[in-house]
């Protein structure tokens, strides 16, 4: 018999964020199923949704509970990031835990805890130390979201054929199917909200179905050997997280995630650089150069020179080399079994390439494509980070190109067999690479990557991650990333953490003249749009000669900040954000449009009010449109500011704007 929100409910606990704005309620119906709901200023927003858990190996953790204790605490204090998109965050949330047990069923417990912030509500289980429950072995957490008022969303669809690199959709969240997190939703009385989990460590992904109507229902991802989640003795679940706020701008300016994670937990990380990098990549992506040896392979010693120079001439500190190690002959995308990690190419001189980076202030950034082979991988991680830290190769890319479903794990038993890769034994796989790769002080940049929740404040060298479609989809085509794409990740994607989109292709062209949709301006707004400490300028050297003027700014901006103010905002429409600089007082300010144009007022009230400034403009020409040839006006211009300022930024369809703004000398 299935639980009725119409049974009579009891609140057996309840508790309100620091302000009051948000008030969680923890219920009983009379079969003892449990259940919570979320207000928002008086009024609904998370109607009563189930709690509780099906087990393969003992009776389900549903029903027949009673309360054993509840307990309310606060919390407040701030702590410092090693980098980010804020220096400081505040960590404010009162704590409701709540105790329950199943009298019949040997008094088996259950612990759920609430934390609840002004900007959100996080929530998870823990399974205490029981002899009664020793092994847990979770086939389905009957977790439930019911968003109590209509809704749209914006979404990609789990468990298909690219991973996270789905395009993001629109639609009314009743219409929804299963869905990936970060799940962003507009209530209908303007209120967002954002679906997600912090914390995902040694437990499955979480997937969000839709059951009925406005219901979702969390979905374990499925492992291929057994229950989605297999732990012994005493565990926590990840952090099941709602980011609520009055508008699309609140949600991003929510840390709730990170603040729902450990501390860092690797000390000193000093080693872990924010920086910009440039490297052999989007050659091979234009088709001009090969990952694989042959007469147009990308990663020579003689290529890898060039852009060590350029890199060096131009301040960026990286080179990526891809296609520098043996295997890229077979069909690597699909298989990965032949990839060495330690053999470079004949014609790439690791050693010699390593001293001529050193010597002129740059590093290389190493690379290891897995094909999603762990077998391979996990086998040579070691001689692999090795080999990189003897040659100061100190951030790696690694990559995990793979259909969904067929990651290739080495098996608990030995017996290696194909999965997700974010089921749980994919879950450890990435968090393994990173804290492997802290051992040798490599900081990582994952590609096709487990979906990020907030572990780079636990393991800070996990410095970013794809994670969905970057610019690369432009050079291929098939079709190249929307007008909207920018607009959409900064409110879903994005708030889950940095993404390595590789901004910054001024040429605006891919593979045989694939055109983008983009403005060169929305090309330089979108190194601050779309965060990642570590950021590749990606075009090739020739097309950075051929834009002087737009080159500067990407010569000047850093990654790495002080603070973050998103401006204003609409989910897929338009967003405006300026960032202060952790190394100077410098602001940058970038803001990206759909395909319609707008001007967005930019108040300069977030400047020191004494001070004048020089706001370095670059912006869409008057005639700019990402529709046709005149997707390269841009305009360069300066002006003097101060904090009273009001900016009206002027964006072409498809365009953007990108100003740095510093003290006037
Ligand atoms: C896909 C990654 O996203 C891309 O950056 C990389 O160049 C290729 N895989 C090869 O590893």
């Amino acid at each position: 018999m299935a639980a009725s929100a119409a049974w009579a409910q009891q609140v057996v606990a309840s508790a309100t964020s620091p302000n009051g704005a948000l008030a969680v309620e923890v219920q009983l119906d009379p079969m003892g199923k449990l259940g919570y709901d979320v207000k928002r200023k008086g009024k609904e927003v998370i109607g009563l949704s189930r709690l509780g858990f099906n087990l393969a190996n003992a009776h389900k953790l549903d029903g027949g509970f009673s309360v054993r204790d509840s307990r309310t605490s606060e919390h407040d204090d701030t702590w410092e990031q090693p980098w980010g998109e804020r220096r400081y965050v505040r960590n404010h949330y009162r704590e409701l835990r709540v105790e329950v047990e199943q009298k019949n069923r040997d008094k088996r417990g259950l612990v759920v805890v609430f934390r609840i912030y002004d900007d959100g509500v996080g929530f998870r289980y823990e399974f205490p130390s029981q002899p009664q429950l020793k092994d847990v072995e979770i086939t389905d957490e009957l977790t439930e979201f019911v968003v109590a008022q209509p809704a749209t969303a914006w979404w990609i669809p789990a468990g298909e054929l690219p991973g996270l690199e789905e395009l993001v959709q629109k639609a009314p969240l009743k219409e929804i199917g299963t869905a990936n997190t970060p799940l962003t939703v507009r209530l209908d009385d303007g209120t967002h909200i954002a679906f997600h989990e912090a914390a995902l460590v040694d437990y499955a992904s979480m997937w969000l179905r839709k059951v009925e109507g406005q219901k979702l229902r969390a979905q374990l991802v499925p492992s291929s050997t057994g229950p989605a989640v297999v732990r012994h003795g005493a565990f926590t679940t990840p952090w099941r997280t709602m980011r609520i706020a009055d508008d699309a701008a609140g949600l991003y300016m929510s840390d709730l995630e990170l603040n729902l994670n450990e501390p860092n937990k690797l000390g000193d990380v000093s080693w872990v650089k924010p920086s910009k990098f440039v490297g052999v990549w989007w050659g091979m992506h234009l088709q001009q150069t090969t990952w694989n040896a042959g007469p147009k392979h990308g990663a020579t010693t003689d290529n890898t020179k060039k852009y060590i120079d350029f890199a060096a001439q131009n301040g960026f500190r990286g080179v990526l080399v891809e296609g520098w190690n043996q295997g890229w002959e077979s069909d690597w995308g699909h298989g990965g079994a032949d990839f060495s990690f330690t053999k470079p190419y004949p014609d790439f001189d690791l050693p010699a390439l390593s001293a001529y980076a050193q010597q002129k202030g740059v590093r290389l950034i190493g690379h290891h494509e897995t094909g999603g082979n762990l077998v391979a991988y996990e086998k040579q991680m070691d001689a692999a980070y090795k080999l990189y830290a003897k040659y100061g190769v100190d951030s790696v890319k690694s990559g995990y190109v793979h259909e969904a479903g067929t990651m290739l794990f080495p098996g608990a038993d030995g017996r290696p067999h194909y999965g997700n890769y974010d089921s749980q034994e994919g879950v450890r796989h990435f968090l393994k690479a990173v804290t492997e790769a802290a051992r040798y002080k490599i900081a990582v940049d994952t590609h096709e990557p487990i979906k990020d929740t907030g572990l780079r404040r636990t393991y800070p060298n996990w410095l970013s991650r794809e994670g969905a479609r970057g610019v690369e989809y432009n050079a291929w085509g098939n079709p190249p990333n929307p007008v909207d794409h920018e607009a959409k990740l900064v409110f879903t994607r994005m708030l889950s953490g940095p993404m390595d989109y590789t901004p910054g292709v001024l040429s605006l062209v891919g593979a045989d003249n694939k055109v983008f949709n983009s403005t060169q301006a929305k090309q330089l707004a979108n190194f601050v749009v779309i965060y990642s400490p570590i950021v590749m300028a990606a075009d090739i050297p020739e097309n950075y000669a051929k834009y002087p003027k737009a080159f500067k700014f990407i010569k000047d901006v850093p990654t790495d900040w002080a603070d973050t103010r998103v401006i204003n905002g609409a989910v897929g429409e338009y967003v405006t954000m300026a960032r202060k600089d952790r190394k100077s007082d410098g602001w940058y300010v970038g803001a990206v449009t759909d395909g319609n144009a707008r001007t967005l007022p930019l108040p300069l009230s977030f400047l020191d009010k004494d001070k004048q400034y020089v706001a370095e403009i670059y912006r869409d020409g008057d005639a700019a449109d990402y529709r046709n040839a005149h997707r390269f006006d841009l305009v360069v211009e300066t002006k003097t500011v101060t904090a009273k300022d009001t900016l009206q930024l002027k964006l072409a369809p498809g365009g953007g704007q990108a100003i740095r703004i510093v003290p006037k000398k």
